[in-house]
């Protein structure tokens, strides 16, 4: 039984290790991302499309951003407002999901893991594919 998860786990880290060299894909990797942390209040009549406009449901979407301009810069993952507002480096009533008192909304959420936020700035940095 331990001898089984030792080799499971040793098989999951030769896969994520290998995998660093692959392109970060938007439908593989990014998208379900956005479905478990995001579409909830971005799918067109929650609040954060009806106060930004934002919709996250898909790829046409997210490249079309709020009402105010785009949100994602390809291959530029530190100037797009898209990272910066998941990795926190914008004011805090604007981290998303939201999780702080300051953020006005109806409920807070979970911050998104290192991982995720990584995950999200390669795929911008590789050019923001459709893929
Ligand atoms: C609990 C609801 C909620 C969730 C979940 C949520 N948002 Fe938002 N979002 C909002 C609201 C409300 C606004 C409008 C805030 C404002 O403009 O003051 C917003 C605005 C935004 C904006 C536009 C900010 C601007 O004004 O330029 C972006 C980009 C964004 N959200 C991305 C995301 C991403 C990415 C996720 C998931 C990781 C997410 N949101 C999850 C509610 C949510």
């Amino acid at each position: 039984m331990y001898k089984k998860l030792a080799i499971t786990l040793s098989i999951t880290s030769v896969l994520f290790a290998s995998g660093c060299n692959k392109e970060v894909s938007y439908s593989k990797d990014v998208k379900p991302i956005l479905t478990a942390s995001c579409v909830e209040c971005h799918d067109g009549k929650g609040e954060g499309s009806e106060e930004s406009g934002l919709i996250l449901l898909t790829y046409e979407d997210l490249m079309q951003g709020t009402n105010y301009g785009q949100v994602v810069v390809p291959g530029n993952g530190v100037s797009s407002t898209f990272y910066r507002l998941i990795a926190h480096e914008t004011d805090r009533k604007l981290h998303m999901p939201p999780h702080h008192k300051e953020a006005g909304t109806s409920r807070l959420m979970a911050p998104l893991s290192d991982k995720e936020i990584e995950t999200v700035k390669t795929w911008i940095d590789e050019g923001a594919k459709n893929n």
